[in-house]
């Protein structure tokens, strides 16, 4: 028991021997759990190669898995002769298009307005440049690889939204503003069979200003709920 009690003591006093005392030695580290191993670091310097970069560069001829993009057409919106495509490249069906319509939404819509007509909330701000309506021949007659570059570049004022939107989802928005122009321009005959022509919106603006002032409040209040 004596021993023990002994025993106990000049542990407790070696261990208060420690405290507040320095040492130029790395800490004990009981368990390195990998916590140091030997590793290059990105940019750092290497004994090994030539040219004591650590960071290699791919062997010639040779691309990462997924980043192969050969097709021009898709990547670039260009034929092999560099012109624009004329049509887009993707398979058009619902699913693009409703894609194209909630991309756009997101990143056009603010600028450009939900029907391109380019009176969204953002030129509306004091200061900023304006916008051109998708709705005017310059751009009606652009190719669809053409918009696509717009988008994937930008143009002039605009910026680029590359790196925001990826690949098929800017030739989903393609595709969106394609059917934004041809809604624009629309006439009766591009109605589905069976659907009638709703009545004209633009026949009470188009009264003249002579009509009676006296027309009732509640025709504009019954207008604005149609809206
Ligand atoms: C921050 C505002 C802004 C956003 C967001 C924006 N644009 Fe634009 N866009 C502009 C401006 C400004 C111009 C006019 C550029 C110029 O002529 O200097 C323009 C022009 C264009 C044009 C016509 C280019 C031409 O040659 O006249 C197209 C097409 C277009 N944008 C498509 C898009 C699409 C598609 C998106 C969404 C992916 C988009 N823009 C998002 C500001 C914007």
């Amino acid at each position: 028991m004596r021993l023990t009690l002994m025993c106990a003591a000049l542990c407790l006093a070696s261990l208060a021997g420690c405290r507040g005392s320095t040492s130029s030695e790395p800490p004990v580290h009981l368990n390195p759990n990998m916590d140091s191993q030997d590793k290059y670091k990105a940019q750092g310097e290497s004994a090994f190669f030539a040219d004591k970069r650590t960071m290699r560069e791919p062997p010639a001829g040779t691309v990462a898995r997924g980043f192969e993009k050969s097709d021009d057409a898709l990547y670039r919106g260009r034929q092999p002769n560099g012109e624009f495509v004329a049509v887009n490249p993707m398979p058009l069906d619902e699913g693009l298009m409703a894609r194209g319509q909630a991309r756009f939404d997101i990143y056009c819509r603010p600028c450009h307005g939900d029907d391109g007509a380019g009176t969204g909330l953002v030129p509306q701000r004091p200061g900023m440049v304006a916008i051109p309506t998708y709705h005017q021949d310059r751009i009606r007659n652009m190719a669809d690889g053409e918009l696509f570059s717009i988008i994937t570049n930008g143009v002039r004022t605009m910026p680029s939204y590359r790196h925001q939107i990826p690949t098929e989802d800017r030739w989903a928005i393609v595709a969106y503003i394609r059917a934004l122009q041809r809604a624009h321009n629309a006439t009766a005959q591009d109605l589905p069979e069976g659907v009638s022509v709703p009545a004209p919106a633009s026949a009470p603006t188009s009264a003249p200003a002579s009509a009676p002032a006296s027309a009732p409040a509640s025709e504009g209040a019954q207008q604005e709920g149609q809206r």
